[in-house]
């Protein structure tokens, strides 16, 4: 058996930002709302006709990760894509990365695990590499939200917190066991599902062919939904224990944390985790300020900042943790 680790890190966001003010400018918002509620001061959108798409994003981030391995773009063996904002309802974006950047015909899987996402698909990509099956996979979160989103008052309490971006890691093998991903823990609870949603266009609740027919420009089934409080309330709970059980597989204290990168919720979510566990301003990284929540493409965009900041140390514990819709949640732990 291997451990796997990641030896290339990149991100990619569009360069139109949005601010809070900016936002108040189509639907009853303000700055101070936003920002108490969410810490979130400003997000990234796509600009129609400016040929970004998640998928595009995803490239542009695998690109840069690709090339700071030090790997060839054949030597990846595998493709992990996380989102749930994909190009098309069908094909996946995964094979179309593979297309994208003229890799050999590997296998490609989609990740539907939404703000989950990331930790789903580096906990797929840790499998087959402990497993000796491949050596190096690809994982990418990437989310285009912005133009799928309600962005008039009715859908505020939604649109204000989700922004663009895509970011992306190589995990390669790694022979010494007490090094890389020491290990993951997911989690789902399907009975919230509706609690975070987009219910269409689907072939559950609302068909496709039943959306064009009735024409409903009332119809809120085309946009996310969230119980936001509900939300809230099981992300911190979920946030705490899956970081726990994680240390505790590893036979480790909160104290032994050098770097907590959390999914980037909310800032408030963020902010009662590191009281919880007691944590300093310098063992937790946060950008929502700057990007609001990227869903699948928070944590990489987050980890691959801290990284360049210089933040994430050879030796250092890192813990990455997420929740979000399904409800589904997870940790890894690694020693980087
Ligand atoms: C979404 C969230 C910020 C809303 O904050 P909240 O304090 O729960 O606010 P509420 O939804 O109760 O709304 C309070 C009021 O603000 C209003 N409001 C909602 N969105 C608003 C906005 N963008 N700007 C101004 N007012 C807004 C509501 O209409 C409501 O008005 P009312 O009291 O007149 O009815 C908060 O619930 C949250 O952060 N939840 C977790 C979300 C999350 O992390 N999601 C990602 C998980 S991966």
């Amino acid at each position: 058996m291997y451990n796997s680790k990641i030896i290339g890190l990149g991100y990619y966001v569009p360069d139109n930002v949005v601010t809070n003010d900016d936002l108040s400018k189509v639907m009853d918002t303000n700055d101070a709302w936003i920002q108490e509620r969410t810490g979130i001061k400003e997000r990234r959108h796509v600009v129609k006709g400016d040929g970004d798409t998640t998928t595009t994003m995803g490239v542009k981030a695998a690109k840069i990760a690709i090339e700071r391995a030090g790997i060839d773009k054949d030597d990846i063996d595998f493709i992990v894509f996380a989102t749930l904002s994909p190009d098309y309802y069908f094909p996946g974006p995964g094979v179309l990365v593979q297309r994208d950047l003229g890799i050999k015909t590997v296998g490609a899987l989609d990740v539907r695990n939404q703000c989950s996402g990331f930790v789903y698909g580096i906990s797929v990509a840790d499998q087959y590499i402990k497993t000796g099956m491949y050596k190096n996979v690809l994982v990418i979160g990437s989310e285009l939200h912005s133009h799928g989103l309600d962005m008039t008052t009715r859908g505020r309490g939604v649109s204000v917190i989700f922004g663009d971006g895509a970011g992306a890691a190589v995990l390669s093998r790694e022979e010494d066991t007490t090094k890389g991903i020491l290990s993951t823990h997911l989690h789902s609870e399907g009975q919230h599902a509706e609690e975070l949603s987009l219910i269409a266009p689907g072939m559950g609740k609302r068909w496709v062919n039943d959306i064009i027919a009735d024409n409903d420009p009332n119809d809120e089934s085309y946009f996310p939904y969230m119980n936001g409080q509900f939300v809230f309330k099981n992300a911190v709970v979920r946030f705490s224990e899956v970081i726990m059980e994680g240390l505790e597989a590893n036979k480790l204290a909160p104290t032994a944390i050098d770097m907590l990168v959390p999914h980037q919720a909310n800032l408030r979510i963020s902010q009662f985790i590191q009281k919880k566990f007691q944590l300093s301003d310098d063992q937790v990284f946060n950008n929502i300020m700057n990007y609001g929540n990227t869903t699948a493409a928070s944590i990489p965009i987050a980890l691959t900042e801290a990284w360049e900041q210089g933040k994430i140390k050879k030796g250092d514990l890192v813990v990455l943790a997420a929740f979000g819709s399904g409800f589904t949640w997870g940790s890894a732990i690694i020693r980087w």
